[in-house]
Order: structure tokens, then C-alpha cells, then sequence
């Protein structure tokens, strides 16, 4: 199994052969999922005492198991929040994979972690963090939040003198559904601040919550960068100067929407990140790197380092005193993640990623106009970034169901309803500097 055979270089041509010709496919096709039954009678067990043999896997893979697979990067997958990544990091990602590189610690993957932190310095740049902030690469928004919401109720158990019988972190009733996983994990309650009329949690009612309590338990505030069901961007500026003045940790989740730091259009959305103590944002979202990675960053790093640092004796080796991106996240073992969007933006230089967004904007700013000119379709919401969510007039949730089934079973679109409140929805999220108003005006002309 051990040293590259003459077995093995065929192999590798084989599997490169595969990796060109999927990312020279356009469109890529969109495919669907496929039962257990059939996938078991198309492949069978793969998995035997001698082993079927690389070429094999490949073919079944090939032929069967990615063919059940929707493809992410589909201009017209609009569903969830999809993905785009660019040549670059694709490329570089296998190059990730055959370089065994360890990205936990400075002593074994220099290297990399130099890298991967110049792509870091950027993001916390765009958002106006200073020169010594940092952070790490971990596995995605869900992990990021989380780890950040550590190093804030471990910072203010450190600062606070009592502690309260219950932490508490506020958050509007719209934010994503990993904070709510989050609270359960670290075992805090949830303190819902009532939105304003665009869907935003602001200074203001985070003020009104926050004067009420009688306790200091409230840890963190979770402000939202991009609502994932909307794309709506809190009042980051108002929360800011509230966190401020009681002394408590910012967190801004813009897993989805920070990407548009880079976006000038909208980059005055945004302001009053620079006051946030963290905030993350994920590369596999709309900033076109392969799952999974998510920059998760702090203004001071070492309240993140004191939270996460693990100790053991076999681990004294790596406390050189020098950056490891195992100390700032929960986790220790990592993957080098960030290289493949490192690559891309070292290859293409930031501007393009600028340029890459806004036509994403763009393209979302065209899907509301034509919604606009359309009689039986109608927006739910204001747009801010490229979420649309609109309604078709007169449908039912069952409607809207078999609607989104039939697209994707006739490989044209992927996209699946949501709730605005009790009601059923339909909603873009337009990541894909792919697709155009075309695709757009083709998926809403089957709603006719
Ligand atoms: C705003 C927001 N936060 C967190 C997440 C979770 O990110 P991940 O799926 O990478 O764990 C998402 C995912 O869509 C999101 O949109």
C-alpha cells in the first residue's frame, strides 16, 4: 500500500485525468440524489478483504456515487448557501492533500501557517482590525462560532469577578441555527433581542434588552454579517458602541456575508466591525475556496490562545512560542485548510475577489428587478447582499415543494423553498460569479 508503484503513477493519471475533466465541464451538471437501494445495486460493497482496486473506485465513483451528488458549484444551485470555487484553490487543494502537511502547529507546517495567516491578515484588514489580530482556518461556521463563543465566556469569567449561575449571550431570533447548537454545547441560554423592521438586531433594542437584567451574565453578544435565510447585516455599528460601553465580548457571524468586506457597494454595511472582539467568515461561502474552511479571527489573539491552548506533556515540543493555529480554536489536528483559498488570492490577487462579489451583487440587484416586473412573483424582503427572497402569489408550501422537486429532477435548478415566518418562500443565494440574469429570468419563468 506504501511507495509509489508503477500501479500508483497510472492511477495518478487516471485520477488527475478525472479532477481536469470534472473542472473543465461547463456547465457542470447539476445531478440529484439517488436512494440507498440504488445506489447499493449500482455499486455493491466497495469495501472487501483484498480490495477492489484504485481503477475500479475511481470508475464507480465516476459513473455512480458523484453523479448522486448536487454539484455546489452549479450556476443554477441557488439553494442554501452554495459555492464557487475558483480554479486556483481547486487545483491547489489536491496539492494540499498529496504535501502531508500538518497544520496545527508553527514547528511542523511553518510554512503553511505563514501563508495561511497572510490570507488571514487580509480579512481582518478588510474589516479594520488591528495590526496584531489573528486567528485560524478551522472547519466551518459552526466550529467558529463556537470557538469564538469559548474565548468569550472564558475572557469573562477571567475579567468578571463573580460568576452568574447561568451565562448568557444575546443574539437576534434571526440568527443561524449554529448558535443555537452552540448554547447547548457549552450549556449558556440564549437571550433573543427583538429585531427592527428590516430584520436587524440594532444598538438600540440590544440596549433596551441589556438595561433590564439585574445580573452581569451576559457574555457575548452575537451580531450577524449577512443573515443566512435574508442576507440582512445587523446594526454592527450600534452594537458595537453598546458592547463597548458594557464591557462585553462583539462576536460577528458573517460565515456567509463578511465576504462582502471586499465588495465597495456595500462595503458601508459593515461598519462598526472594527469594533468586534471576533468575527468569522467562511472561504467555502462566497469567497470561492473548496469545503471547508472558515477564517475565524480575533482582535486579540491571545484571549483566543488562553481559552484553546491545550496541555499535555507530549505537546511541550510545540510551545516554541511561536504561532500555532491548533491554540485558537476547538481543535488540536488540522488539515491545512486555508491554503487552497491562499493559493487562489496569492494567484489572483484581491482585486478579482472584489470583482467576483460585486458581479455576485450584481446579479442579485438584476434578479430583484426582474421579480419586479414579473405579475405573479413578489420580493419579501428588501435585498441587501445576494439573498432574494420572494414569493410566488397564490402558491401553497405543497407548490412550492413539487415546484423545487421538478427542477431538480430535470437537472435545470437547485432550489429549495424556506419559511418567512409561518409562510413558505422561495429564496436565492447567489454566490456564483456563473451565473447570470438568464439563469435567473429561465427559474422564474417556470414559476409562471
Ligand atoms: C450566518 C451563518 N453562520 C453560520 C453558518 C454555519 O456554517 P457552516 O455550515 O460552515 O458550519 C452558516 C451556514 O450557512 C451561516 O450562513
Amino acid at each position: 500500500m506504501h511507495g509509489f508503484s508503477e500501479e500508483n503513477e497510472v492511477l495518478a493519471q487516471q485520477i488527475l485525468d478525472y479532477a481536469l475533466d470534472r473542472m473543465k465541464l461547463d456547465p457542470v451538471p447539476l445531478d440529484g440524489p439517488q436512494s440507498y437501494d440504488q445506489l447499493f445495486d449500482a455499486v455493491g460493497q466497495t469495501i472487501t478483504t483484498n480490495g477492489i482496486g484504485g481503477e475500479r473506485a475511481l470508475e464507480l465513483f465516476d459513473e455512480v456515487l458523484s453523479r448522486a451528488c448536487i454539484s455546489v458549484d452549479h450556476p443554477r444551485n441557488l439553494s442554501f448557501i452554495p459555492a464557487a470555487p475558483t480554479e486556483e484553490s481547486t487545483l491547489f487543494d489536491l496539492v494540499v492533500g498529496a504535501s502531508s502537511v500538518y497544520g496545527g502547529s508553527w514547528l511542523e507546517g511553518s510554512g503553511a501557517v505563514f501563508a495561511e495567516n497572510q490570507a488571514l491578515r487580509w480579512l481582518a484588514d478588510l474589516a479594520g482590525f488591528p495590526d496584531n489580530a489573528g486567528g485560524v482556518f478551522v472547519q466551518g461556521g459552526t466550529l467558529g462560532n463556537l470557538s469564538a463563543l469559548v474565548a468569550a465566556r472564558h475572557d469573562a469569567a477571567a475579567r468578571r469577578g463573580s460568576r452568574p449561575q447561568r451565562w448568557v449571550l444575546a443574539c437576534s431570533a434571526d440568527a443561524h441555527s449554529s448558535i443555537e447548537h452552540a448554547a447547548r454545547v457549552m450549556d449558556v441560554d440564549i437571550l433573543r433581542v427583538p429585531s427592527d423592521d428590516l430584520g436587524r438586531l440594532t444598538g438600540e433594542n440590544l440596549n433596551i434588552a441589556l438595561s433590564g437584567r439585574q445580573e452581569d451574565d451576559v457574555f457575548a453578544v452575537l451580531a450577524t454579517g449577512g443573515t443566512t435565510n435574508y442576507g440582512v447585516v445587523d446594526d454592527l455599528e450600534g452594537i458595537a458602541a453598546i458592547c463597548q460601553q458594557a464591557n462585553i465580548w462583539m462576536h460577528v457571524d458573517g460565515a456567509y456575508g463578511l465576504a462582502a468586506l471586499a465588495a465597495p457597494s456595500v462595503r458601508e454595511l459593515f461598519n462598526g466591525i472594527e469594533g468586534a472582539d471576533s468575527f468569522i467568515v467562511d472561504p467555502h461561502k462566497w469567497l470561492f475556496a473548496p469545503f471547508d474552511a472558515c477564517a475565524l479571527i480575533y482582535r486579540d489573539p491571545e484571549l483566543g490562545r488562553a481559552a484553546h491552548t491545550q496541555h499535555a506533556g507530549y505537546l511541550e515540543a510545540i510551545a516554541t512560542g511561536e504561532w500555532n493555529p491548533s491554540d485558537y480554536a476547538v481543535h488540536l489536528s488540522r488539515r491545512a485548510r486555508g491554503l487552497p483559498f491562499w493559493f487562489s488570492l496569492a494567484a489572483n490577487g484581491t482585486a478579482a475577489y472584489s470583482q467576483a462579489i460585486e458581479q455576485t451583487l450584481t446579479v442579485a440587484s438584476e434578479a430583484v428587478e426582474v421579480i419586479e416586473s414579473l405579475p405573479f412573483v413578489e420580493m419579501v424582503r428588501p435585498r441587501q447582499l445576494s439573498v432574494v427572497v420572494f414569493r410566488r402569489i397564490g402558491w401553497t408550501p405543497q407548490d412550492y415543494e413539487q415546484w423545487s422537486q421538478a427542477l431538480l429532477k430535470a437537472h435545470y435548478a437547485f432550489v429549495t423553498p424556506t419559511k418567512h415566518g409561518e409562510e413558505t418562500v422561495a429564496r436565492f443565494a447567489i454566490v456564483n460569479p456563473r451565473t447570470c440574469r438568464e439563469d435567473i429570468v429561465g427559474i422564474l419563468q417556470t414559476m409562471a
